[in-house]
């Protein structure tokens, strides 16, 4: 990595939360089925914080940054399902630190568990105080006021928002691009292509400043679990600049980097399409590997779409970032009967 780019983040603040490196693993199920690539699964989904998932390597550097500047709470906005919400509880239990999660009902119609199972379950059982807001609430707004509140009863409150990666914790993403990296050069095995689920931009663009940090030239392509193609893509670009210019690299990631699939978005954030189905079902069947309906399950729809349309070579080796989000599958149970 870019010697600047390493003494950047060796130097920032950093709590240690989760197993790592994460496995690196061939899919030989799924490829003998699919035919084409090689395809390969960095297990992201078993960083061992809460049941696992990506976002521990962002958390890891925000609340180092909050723990170095000696928060005692930690305030987290999401979905009632955040994936993002149940880690920092989990993280806030390990550090010691009071947790409040205000979670909105993002969908008009949840499924049964949606309200008590998956996640929120999970946050629950980490101590964190749960507070729902109704669909449609500005949580930012709701976020302020109760963190002012917290302030003024004399606590230090650090805030993780929904939605709103910064490059401080970004960054994350950027050490697990070097992580996959060398252990991809200590197997010789040479990475042509990483597929990922994105849908506030964090992940695609942190790892694509790693990358860049790297010079390496290999393709990363996002699935949008939400947004257009054109909006992903405009958000992920706009963060990676920022997060190439916050590691001191004066060489920031090209617009042509950055590639955004959205067709397998479905009927909307939060609704597990049939290929979403489909693909759960293919990762868990030849794989063994456990896939959630939001983000991993819509992310493999379109590894194993662009696979079929031959949108790789046959000798290419194209790694699946698994970014976790097992819980969601309980939380959504009734919506997979489809599964069969
Ligand atoms: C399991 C999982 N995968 C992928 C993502 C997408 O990452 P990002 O929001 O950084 O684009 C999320 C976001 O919540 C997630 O929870």
């Amino acid at each position: 990595m870019n010697a600047s780019a390493l003494g950047k983040l060796s130097a920032l603040p950093r709590v240690r939360l989760a197993h790592f490196p994460t496995p690196l693993e061939p899919l030989t199920g799924v490829s003998r089925v699919l035919g084409g690539p090689s395809l390969f699964v960095k297990r992201d989904d078993c960083t061992g914080l809460a049941l696992g998932g990506s976002k521990v390597r962002k958390l890891e550097y925000s609340l180092g940054g909050a723990v170095a500047a000696g928060s005692d709470v930690v305030l987290v906005s999401g979905s009632i399902q955040s994936n993002q919400a149940r880690l920092v509880a989990c993280a806030a239990a390990r550090l010691g630190l009071r947790c409040v999660a205000l979670l909105e009902e993002r969908l008009d119609d949840m499924p049964g568990g949606y309200r008590y199972s998956g996640n929120v379950l999970l946050d629950r059982l980490f101590g964190a105080e749960v507070r729902i807001y109704p669909k449609g609430t500005d949580l930012d707004a709701e976020v302020d006021r109760a963190a002012e509140q917290i302030r003024a009863a004399g606590s230090n409150a650090a805030v993780v928002r929904g939605g709103a990666p910064e490059p401080h914790g970004v960054v994350g993403y950027a050490a697990g691009a070097l992580e996959l990296f060398q252990q991809a050069a200590e197997r010789e095995l040479r990475v042509d292509a990483v597929v990922m689920a994105s849908e506030s931009a964090g992940l695609q663009a942190g790892f694509l400043a790693g990358c860049r940090a790297l010079d390496a030239r290999t393709r990363v392509l996002g699935v949008s679990a939400k947004r257009t193609a054109a909006a992903m893509e405009a958000s992920v670009h706009a963060l990676a600049v920022r997060t190439t210019a916050f590691l001191g690299l004066d060489h920031p990631v090209p617009r042509e980097a950055v590639e955004v699939d959205d067709r397998f978005v479905g009927s909307g954030y939060g609704y597990p399409a049939s290929s979403t189905i489909e693909a759960m079902a293919v990762a868990a069947r030849h794989d063994g590997l456990v896939l959630d309906p939001v983000y991993a399950g819509k992310a493999f729809a379109g590894l194993i779409a662009a696979v079929r349309e031959r949108r790789f070579r046959a000798g290419d080796n194209v790694v699946f970032l698994h970014s976790g989000g097992a819980p969601l599958l309980f939380a959504y149970a009734e919506r997979l009967d489809a599964l069969e």
